[in-house]
């Protein structure tokens, strides 16, 4: 594998590798020697024109920890500023010294150019409303380890799949793996075209029971999408995960947001801090599994 832009038509095979590498990654993490040299002397560098917390932070500790250089390239204070391309920065990061860039931008297929451009292994840390393939296997690690396997877990993927990246990895790749993938949500929120032939709801109220993992996504205002909804509080009350809906969930069923998460719009309070909440242990699988694709890019797995 060099570089990683997308999951779609990736094998079971090679997904099932990735989480198994991840998983003994995230073995090393919990004992005390937790920093290995399989990427000594590689240069990771991380390009993000979005804003980011926990994908940023967490692409950095697993490089770190796999005993990699990291640079981290931020465009408000870079020569973008004085009007350098992006073809020419990314070149001049490569000139630099990197090996491999780490990049999230707001526009669809940028991971793939910058790769084209500068021959160097990329890793797509979310483009636009394309696909966040690092976040879905994350996602895919934390249902492993919490189900024990992945084969017939029913997943309900709420609220604004239209211009989810998150949404859209899963569905490329959560399927292959054998989770039965719902997509729940208003219409104007829901994909226009659904090439994967999953299922699609409109009432969250009607799907809920049925489901071994409520997923719930955030409204992405950025990319427009409060223009198909009247309120904050109207789209709350038909695809919130409230109180109510939460005492209705299948007692072994979890809760998944991939962050940042917006109390009182998608999920309440008691759905984001409770038991059932995996929200955290997403965040924490995001370590392990960035370390795995990034040893598999640099071709150390
Ligand atoms: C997501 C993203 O940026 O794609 N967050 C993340 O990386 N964990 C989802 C979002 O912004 O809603």
């Amino acid at each position: 594998m060099s570089g990683l832009l997308t999951l779609r038509g990736l094998s079971r095979p090679v997904l099932g590798d990735l989480l198994d590498s991840a998983e003994r990654y995230g073995k090393q993490l919990e004992g005390r020697d937790k920093e290995s040299s399989e990427l000594a002397g590689v240069t990771v560098t991380t390009v993000f024109f979005e804003p980011s917390t926990r994908t940023l932070l967490s692409f950095q500790k697993a490089a770190a920890h796999l005993g990699a250089h990291v640079m981290s390239f931020n465009p408000e204070v870079s020569s973008l500023e004085k009007g350098e391309s992006l073809r020419d920065t990314v070149l001049t990061l490569s000139a630099l010294g990197s090996d491999l860039l780490v990049v999230r931008h707001g526009g669809v297929g940028v991971p793939g150019l910058v790769a084209r451009w500068t021959g160097l292994p990329v890793v797509n840390a979310g483009d636009g409303r394309g696909e966040h393939p690092t976040q879905t296997l994350a996602d895919a690690l934390t249902m492993r380890k919490h189900f024990g396997a992945l084969e017939g877990l029913r997943m309900g993927l709420v609220g604004d799949i239209r211009n989810s990246r998150v949404a859209r990895g899963h569905l490329w790749a959560l399927p292959t793996l054998g989770v039965d993938v719902t997509l729940i949500g208003p219409r104007s929120l829901l994909p226009v075209a659904n090439p994967w032939g999953v299922r699609i709801e409109t009432d969250l109220d009607s799907a809920l029971e049925g489901l071994d993992v409520v997923y719930l996504l955030r409204v992405q205002r950025e990319r427009g999408a409060a223009a198909g909804f009247p309120s904050v509080s109207a789209y709350a009350s038909r695809f919130g995960l409230t109180q109510t809906r939460l005492s209705r969930l299948h007692p072994s069923a979890v809760i998944m947001h991939p962050g940042p998460i917006n109390r009182g719009v998608e999920i309440c309070d008691a759905a984001a801090d409770g038991p059932r909440s995996l929200i955290l242990e997403q965040v924490a699988n995001g370590v392990p599994i960035r370390m795995a694709v990034l040893a598999a890019a640099m071709g150390a797995e």
